[in-house]
């Protein structure tokens, strides 16, 4: 299982470098001009979604529930981190969602959010990963 463990952690981390620059991409997204720059970010944007952030979500996904029904939910059921952490999970996998709405949205130049929309938006998965990673590696209640 420290196998399966050490794999869902690299699959987090992939899924959370496009979590963190996906939206980035966004900001410079709304304030491009030109039609090669906005034709390049739609590309970029898409590449990093399908290509990256939404393989590397499925197998962080897969790796966790084989661990969670082959030791942790026995192991854990009982405790509230667990319960957190699947909470905040569901929550990211909204983020993620969200994403894939505002790709869509740029792609048929439909975009209506502002770049500081975005900049904000792209401090949520930061919130979301320090408050997953206590709860599942302290796990403090
Ligand atoms: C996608 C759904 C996810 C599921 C079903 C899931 C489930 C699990 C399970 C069952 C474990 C083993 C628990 C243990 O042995 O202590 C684990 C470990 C871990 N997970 Fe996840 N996880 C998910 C996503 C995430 C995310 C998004 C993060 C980080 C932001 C994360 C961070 C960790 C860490 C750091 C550990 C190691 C904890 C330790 O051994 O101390 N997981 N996960």
């Amino acid at each position: 299982m420290l196998w399966i463990k050490a794999f869902h952690l690299v699959a987090v981390i992939a899924w959370f470098a496009g979590l963190f620059y996906l939206p980035r991409l966004f900001v410079y997204h709304t304030n491009a001009t030109d039609q090669i720059s906005i034709d390049r970010f739609k590309l970029m944007e898409r590449r990093l979604f399908f290509g990256i952030m939404t393989p590397a979500a499925i197998v962080a996904l897969a790796l966790g529930l084989v661990m969670l029904f082959d030791y942790a939910w026995m192991a854990y059921k009982s405790m509230g981190w667990l319960h957190l952490k699947l909470t905040l999970v569901i929550l990211l996998f909204g983020y993620h969602y969200y994403c894939w709405v505002c790709l869509k949205r740029f792609r048929e130049d439909r975009n209506t959010h502002s770049s500081k929309f975005y900049r904000l938006f792209n401090e949520l998965p930061t919130l979301l990963l320090v408050a997953i990673i206590i709860a599942a590696v302290v796990k403090p209640f």
